[in-house]
């Protein structure tokens, strides 16, 4: 048994042994998330179990290490001063399986929330649209690419702030600082690959030229604002395929009585041409997201000393 992310000699090393297991939190494709406390402290944890066999059979190492990887990078407190991620407390592995310790989110996901409000006022998704533009910044200055934003991907702590969370279909772009760029062919986001995240939050580069960019996050928060003051994402069908078609063809409205300041704002990040999205490199940097007229009430440095208003 080994323990590796805080495997400085003075921390005794911990183990499956160490924890009591509860509840399942959440399940993913090839992991499961469970509640657990710590046995010597009493502290709770998510703890994120992968079956080795599992990741062996659908050839899923490379995404495991990935995660840690941008787990390890995010946690890291000389880093990463903004809060708004899932942090991991260590990692060990027994014959079985794969053990990720991670913060446990007291408050859920913004989805299930989402589902309860069915739409959330303006002031709500403006504060968490806000959250979300502070912590996918600073990921990015990290030279991490999240490629899977959605409701369920943000989690929410025991004062409602939010923790981005499943770093497993990240990428890391070895030299920060970068921008949002589209097209930075040196980096490695620039590569071709067969991944496509998930459906309703695919930017059109992804779904064309499979090469996805920082500037394709802020493709997916556009979509998340959309939901939180719709209910719905803005491009929805009965298959993958169709939901493409509409991707592609830029197929979406807003209902009447939409907020025309978000309508502005969404309308600059669902914006085909990944360089010319509001906070591309090319297109103001994240500045020009920060000052649009959507976050006038905004303080972005001090969101996190904010109590969040109730989402509703
Ligand atoms: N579901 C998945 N990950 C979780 C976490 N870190 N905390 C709470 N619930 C979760």
């Amino acid at each position: 048994m080994d323990s590796e992310a805080n495997n400085q000699s003075t921390v005794p090393k911990k183990g499956p042994n160490d924890f009591i297991f509860g509840r399942v939190l959440g399940d993913g494709s090839f992991s499961t998330v469970y509640l657990a406390k710590d046995i010597q402290t009493g502290k709770e944890f998510a703890i994120k179990v992968c079956e080795k066999r599992h990741i062996m059979r659908e050839k899923k190492q490379q995404y495991v290490k990935r995660e840690k990887e941008v787990l390890m990078l995010l946690s890291d407190k000389v880093k990463t001063s903004a809060p708004f991620f899932v942090r991991l407390y260590c990692t060990f592995h027994d014959h079985s399986s794969l053990y990720f310790v991670l913060t446990r989110a007291t408050n859920g996901d913004l989805l299930t929330y989402l589902q309860k409000a069915e739409k959330f006022d303006e002031e709500v998704a403006q504060f968490y649209t806000a959250e979300l533009v502070h912590a996918v910044e600073h990921m990015h200055l990290l030279g991490v690419v999240h490629r899977d934003l959605k409701p369920e991907n943000i989690l929410l702590d025991t004062h409602r702030h939010i923790l981005i969370t499943d770093f497993g279909s990240a990428k890391i772009i070895p030299q920060p600082p970068f921008l949002p760029d589209a097209d930075n062919s040196s980096e490695g986001t620039a590569r071709r690959s067969s991944f496509v995240g998930t459906a309703q939050y695919v930017s059109p580069e992804i779904l064309t030229d499979k090469r996805s960019s920082p500037a394709s996050d802020l493709w997916a928060i556009g979509c998340v604002l959309y939901q939180m003051l719709e209910g719905n994402p803005p491009f929805q069908a009965r298959s993958e395929y169709a939901i493409f078609q509409k991707i592609l063809k830029l197929e979406f409205e807003y209902p009447a009585l939409f907020p025309s300041v978000a309508q502005d704002f969404i309308s600059k990040l669902l914006v085909i041409d990944s360089k010319e999205r509001l906070g591309a490199q090319d297109f103001g940097g994240y500045p020009s997201i920060k000052q649009h007229r959507f976050f006038q009430s905004i303080d972005f440095e001090t969101l996190y000393l904010k109590t969040p208003p109730c989402p509703s």
